[in-house]
């Protein structure tokens, strides 16, 4: 279905987020818009053409931002008529130190994601934490009218919910989507300003997560550092002296129409063929695919183990299989995500020094970007899907390859780790991504499994990613907000 969506007359929605949705600069024609990487902004972004809202975000990376910022209605191509407004928010240097490589990345990230030997904490970063949160309720305050409704994105914004009750008018309902997972409390309470977080994501009327288990551990975290809040379990919500806070799990999808699209439209065989030979993979190997931002939670060095591991036990994959991995940039001032950048090399350059040919690699490794046509398109190819973080919110990923797949018969390996797995699980080979031995008897079961079980499992697969793709979760979420509005809340 195409119809938009509808939370009320005149009613607009305000899009908060770290990341923009594009970046612009000066060129020979003009202003010239590119889009930077990340699931999340591609997603939200058809959201708020379709439901005609705004949105505000850093102006990371913008060229001469002031002169920039003139231009704030967003459209690709230039005059699209969905277009929409992009306010940004322009952040120091020190800003951006202590608030997205600091508290957001060294304290937040770590700590959501169970990582607590990466957790870093700097008075300074808290300091810049709550001041760029001011900076954006400032910026959301001027905006937003009576009634409208604020859709804050992911724990760059854990204070911005309770800034917010001060600036905008009583009846605006403000609503937060955590990207991330949501830790047990025995992680949670290791969090430096935890309770401040918990106290400022109580200033939401709705807050949602991706799974019912990170739910269960908000509501747990919220119990045991929050005195004054009353939980009630059954109903998921939170009564405390600013109000009352509903809890929600709504599990982020993907486009999967437009993915199966993009995936075979056109000369699809003919882009297949270049990618292989771009890569140098022959006739007849078979192929694994990896695609994630180079972070510590995503698991690609033990991943790399794992190739390693099958191609030591099951000499037959040697020139007949060949993982590609494809990683981005990211946060790289962290020395964390430094050193991770340099594990995957030196693992790479190990396992094809041991058992590479003249002809053929066990890893194609390329930081290149890939245009969503090939990348889908690579998806809808590969005989194997391979997703293995040590943790992650939800993992898109593992959701786009099977949406590229549709009618196929790859075979998704994932992590249990991986949000992804409570919802898909069941028809992938499941895996504990540091259990070498396992993760290799997955890759070898997924290369040997016989074609009628794959079609069987990936057809599955297909029918539940469908089931919650992004046009279901928009209207799951926007569906409790129209039903809180109804109740009175807001404010
Ligand atoms: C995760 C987060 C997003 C973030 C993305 C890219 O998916 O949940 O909020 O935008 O990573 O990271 P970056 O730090 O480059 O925005």
């Amino acid at each position: 279905g195409t119809e938009r969506p509808t939370i009320g007359e005149g009613v607009e929605v305000v899009v908060v987020s770290n990341r923009q949705p594009y970046r612009h600069s000066w060129g020979d024609n003009g202003i010239e818009v590119d889009r930077p990487t990340g699931g999340l902004t591609a997603g939200l972004d058809t959201v708020v053409r379709r439901i005609e809202g705004s949105w505000i975000a850093w102006g990371d990376g913008d060229a001469d931002a002031e002169a920039v910022d003139e231009h704030d209605r967003v459209s690709v191509p230039p005059d699209a008529e969905d277009g929409y407004p992009l306010r940004r928010v322009w952040l120091t240097e020190d800003q951006v130190d202590g608030y997205y490589y600091g508290f957001s990345n060294r304290v937040l990230w770590p700590i959501c994601h169970g990582a607590l030997t990466r957790v870093h904490s700097e008075s300074e970063y808290w300091e810049a934490y709550e001041a760029v949160n001011e900076r954006f309720a400032d910026a959301v305050g001027e905006r937003v009218g009576r009634g409208d409704v604020v859709w804050l994105q992911d724990y760059h914004f854990g204070l911005l919910p309770q800034m917010l009750r001060s600036r905008v008018p009583e009846d605006v309902l403000v609503t937060h989507f955590w990207h991330i997972p949501w830790p047990g409390w025995d992680t949670f309470r290791a969090c430096p300003h935890g309770s401040e977080v918990l106290r400022g994501l109580l200033g939401n009327d709705l807050f949602v997560v991706h799974t019912e288990r990170y739910r269960q551990n908000f509501l747990d975290c919220v119990e045991a550092a929050i005195p004054d809040a009353v939980v009630d379990r059954a109903a998921g919500r939170v009564f405390h002296e600013d109000g009352v806070t509903t809890v929600e799990a709504y599990p982020l999808g993907v486009d999967t129409e437009r993915i199966l699209e993009l995936a075979t439209d056109g000369d699809a065989d003919e882009r297949w063929r270049r990618i292989r030979s771009r890569y140098g993979i022959g006739e007849g190997v078979r192929v694994g695919v990896g695609v994630d931002r180079l972070d510590y939670t995503k698991g690609i060095p033990q991943r790399i183990d794992a190739v390693e591991r099958l191609l030591e036990r099951h000499p037959e994959c040697r020139g007949t299989f060949t993982l590609v991995q494809i990683g981005s940039e990211s946060r790289s001032r962290i020395p964390a995500y430094r050193e991770l950048q340099t594990a995957v090399v030196e693992g790479v350059n190990r396992v094809n020094a041991r058992f590479r040919t003249d002809d053929w690699r066990p890893i194609v490794y390329t930081t290149d970007r890939l245009s969503d046509r090939e990348l889908y398109t690579l998806y809808r190819n590969a005989d194997v899907g391979v997703v293995s973080p040590i943790r992650d919110g939800m993992n898109l990923v593992a959701q786009e390859y099977v949406a590229a797949q549709a009618d196929g018969n790859g075979v998704l390996v994932l992590s249990r780790q991986a949000g992804a797995h409570d919802l898909i699980g069941e028809d992938a080979v499941s895996i504990t991504p540091q259990d070498t031995d396992e993760f290799a008897g997955a890759l070898h079961a997924a290369l040997t499994m016989p074609e009628e079980r794959r079609r069987e499992r990936m057809g599955a697969l297909v029918e539940t990613c469908r089931s919650f793709d992004t046009e279901v979760w928009i209207e799951d979420v926007l569906g409790s907000v129209a039903r809180l509005r109804e109740e009175g809340h807001g404010g």
